[in-house]
C-alpha cells in the first residue's frame, strides 16, 4: 500500500518485517538520537532472528488472536529502508491497539514519521476490526507530539513515570485515535 499524504509529503510503503530487516533493524537501534526517547534494545543478530519467526511472522492484521506487528517503511521513490512501525493488539475483546514508531537518524524532518504513522493508520482501520488506537510518547519528543496530532490523535492525558528510558523514569503523554474520527477525515 502506497500513502501521500500531502503535494510535499514522501510516499511510503510498509513492508511486513522479515529476516532480511534484521541489519536495518540493528543500524537503527544503534543510533543514539534513535534511542534517546524510546526504550530501545539492541538485540544480537540470532535475538533479532527468534523475535522475527516468533513474534512477528503473521502480516494478517484481521487475524483472530494474533496480537503483534511490525513493517520496515520503505522510501517508495528510492527502496530504501526508512524506518520501522509496529502494531500490537493490547484487547481483542474491547478492540485496542498501540502504534509505536522509529525513523533513521537520516530521514528526519522530511516527514517520512508523519508519513509512516498516516499509512499504519490506514493499514489499521481497513484491515482490522481495531477500534480505538492508542500512542504514548515521551514528554521529551515534541516531534513525536507533532506527528501524532497531525494524524488526528487527541491527547487524553499524563501517565507518570511510565517508561524506563536510559535508566530515568519518564512521563508519556497519552495520546488516543478512534476509528470513528479517522472515517469521518477520512
Ligand atoms: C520522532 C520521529 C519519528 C520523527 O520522525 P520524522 O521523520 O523526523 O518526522 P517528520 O519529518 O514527519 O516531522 C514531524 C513533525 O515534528 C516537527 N518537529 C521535528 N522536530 C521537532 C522539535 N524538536 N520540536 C518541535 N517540532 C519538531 C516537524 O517540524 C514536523 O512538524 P511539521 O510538519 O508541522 O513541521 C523520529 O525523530 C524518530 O524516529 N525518533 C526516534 C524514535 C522515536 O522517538 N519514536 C517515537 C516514540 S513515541
Amino acid at each position: 500500500m502506497t500513502v501521500k499524504m500531502v503535494d510535499d509529503s514522501p510516499d511510503v510503503v510498509l513492508k511486513p518485517i522479515d529476516e532480511s530487516d534484521i541489519d536495518f533493524c540493528q543500524s537503527l537501534a544503534s543510533q543514539p538520537e534513535v534511542r534517546e526517547h524510546q526504550p530501545l534494545k539492541q538485540r544480537t543478530v540470532n535475538e533479532f532472528r527468534e523475535e522475527v519467526r516468533l513474534l512477528y511472522s503473521e502480516p494478517d492484521l484481521s487475524h483472530p488472536t494474533h496480537p503483534k506487528y511490525k513493517w520496515t517503511v520503505i522510501n517508495e521513490e528510492t527502496g530504501e529502508k526508512a524506518g520501522i512501525v509496529s502494531f500490537d493488539k493490547l484487547d481483542l475483546e474491547h478492540k485496542i491497539g498501540r502504534i509505536g514508531y522509529t525513523i533513521s537518524k537520516k530521514f528526519w524532518g522530511r516527514g517520512f514519521g508523519t508519513a509512516a504513522v498516516a499509512a499504519l493508520i490506514q493499514k489499521i482501520f481497513l484491515e482490522s476490526d481495531i477500534e480505538r488506537i492508542e500512542a504514548d510518547c515521551s514528554i521529551h519528543n515534541p516531534a513525536s507530539v507533532r506527528i501524532l496530532e497531525k494524524n488526528g490523535f487527541g491527547l487524553e492525558g499524563i501517565k507518570r513515570s511510565y517508561l524506563q528510558i536510559d535508566g530515568q523514569r519518564v512521563d508519556h503523554f497519552s495520546f488516543g485515535l478512534l476509528r470513528f474520527d479517522w472515517e469521518r477525515e477520512n
